[in-house]
């Protein structure tokens, strides 16, 4: 109907060539259609139709390019995805239904039985059941190494070795490992290197700029930012990306397109929303790092922790994420806890909401007693994803939680 109206040299483009990160957050993979919208259209529809039959067959063998069906192609995730690979300065993207679907993607599409995977011990607890539990189902095997110690790392490669995966900052005690060392160590191996990058965000920090193959998004959290969509994405060079759009097509763990416009607009707003979270983070870590009935806080941006420097380097800001070790145990925790009145009890991150949780039952309560001690899940360990109500609000809550444990 529209293409009657207009012809295509009708349709304004908007010319970013050259453009600094805010704006190819807000701008980059928008193709207008023939309604000239401003605002992203969204593509909710299965299929797509061909004028003839040789039409269809040239876009199926791939001579003619175009959409075909929506499980490994339809515009408004393309959007989503040419945009998220401008920002983070990889060649393609792929769009996962989920961030753990994103992982498995990667790993169906570039492991084989018997090829080795070293991983970090501080990942997301589902991330280490899959490898442990799925991924050797199918005869891959991961050792699970200190995150912060490239010498665990180097003494667990074997000849075998296909990828190295890490998180950082890692979930949830924000440690964090030097990228362009691992990407060379890997390298050395002919290994690839995984970055989970879900707590920094491009606007924070781009893992491929230090030498990273590959990385890895919940889209789930920053990258939605209001906490209302489950997704995820992949990003690396047209190579290793042909491989898990290979994967996704034939196994169709997709994005929905409703939700890949929810994180188009996310995406518009990262770069503000990052810096905001990092500011209050860093102004509530500091309040409890003076807390006499708070052991220990976990944030890299606090000058007294011993990563500070490393991640000032790769970073250019320290992300709303912070944990800390209460004087006490589970009781005390989950009193903390329980005594909030509007911080909200949930598992999801990366929210404008503050979020708080208790990782060794609910995160990573799927982790043995031994795999949690190894990883640092204490009892008396709390995390907080710094949301971007008012601070002083914020500090408010955490103190009631002081007060119904009986620390203070
Ligand atoms: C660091 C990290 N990676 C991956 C995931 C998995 O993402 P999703 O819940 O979107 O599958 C999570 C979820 O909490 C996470 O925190």
């Amino acid at each position: 109907m529209a293409n009657s109206i207009y012809k295509d040299s009708a349709i304004p483009v908007a010319n970013i060539d050259g453009a600094e990160f805010e704006t190819i957050a807000v701008r980059a993979g928008h193709q207008r259609t023939h309604e000239l919208e401003h605002s992203e259209a969204i593509f909710p529809t299965s299929s797509f139709v061909f004028n003839s039959a040789s039409e269809a067959a040239a876009r199926f063998s791939g001579e003619v390019e175009g959409n075909i069906y929506s499980r490994f192609t339809n515009p408004t995730v393309q959007a989503f995805e040419e945009r998220i690979a401008a920002m983070e300065g990889g060649e393609r993207a792929v769009a996962t239904s989920s961030g753990m679907a994103a992982i498995m993607s990667t790993c169906v599409a570039l492991l084989k039985q018997g090829d080795h995977i070293v991983c970090s011990r501080s990942v997301f607890g589902t991330t280490n059941v899959f490898f442990q539990k799925y991924m050797a189902k199918f005869g891959v095997e991961t050792t699970f190494v200190e995150l912060t110690d490239i010498e665990s790392w180097r003494s667990a490669i074997n000849t075998n070795t296909a990828l190295l995966f890490l998180e950082t900052p890692s979930n949830p005690l924000c440690e964090i490992a030097d990228i362009a060392q691992l990407a060379d160590l890997a390298h050395q191996h002919d290994a690839l290197l995984a970055v989970d990058n879900c707590f920094c965000t491009p606007a924070l920090q781009r893992p491929l700029s230090f030498g990273a193959d590959i990385v890895i998004h919940s889209a789930t959290k920053y990258l939605d930012g209001q906490g209302r969509c489950i997704g995820g994405v992949v990003v690396g060079s047209n190579e290793i990306m042909a491989e898990v759009f290979g994967f996704l097509r034939s196994a169709g763990p997709t994005m929905s397109p409703f939700n890949a416009w929810v994180f188009l607009k996310g995406l518009e707003t990262l770069s503000i929303r990052m810096r905001a979270h990092s500011e209050s983070a860093l102004a509530v870590a500091q309040w409890l790092e003076n807390k006499d009935s708070v052991d220990t806080v976990f944030y890299t941006g606090l000058e007294s922790h011993s990563q500070y420097e490393l991640a000032k380097k790769q970073q250019s800001g320290f992300s709303g994420v912070l944990s800390f070790r209460i004087k006490g145990g589970r009781e005390e925790a989950w009193k903390f806890i329980d005594g909030l009145q509007f911080l909200s009890i949930t598992a999801n991150l990366g929210d404008t909401k503050t979020t708080i949780t208790h990782p060794a039952t609910t995160t990573h309560g799927r982790l043995s007693d031994d795999d949690k001690t190894l990883s640092g899940i204490t009892e008396n360990l709390i995390r907080i994803s710094v949301g971007l109500e008012s601070v002083g609000d914020i500090k408010k809550d955490l103190q009631l939680g002081f007060i119904s444990s009986g620390l203070e």
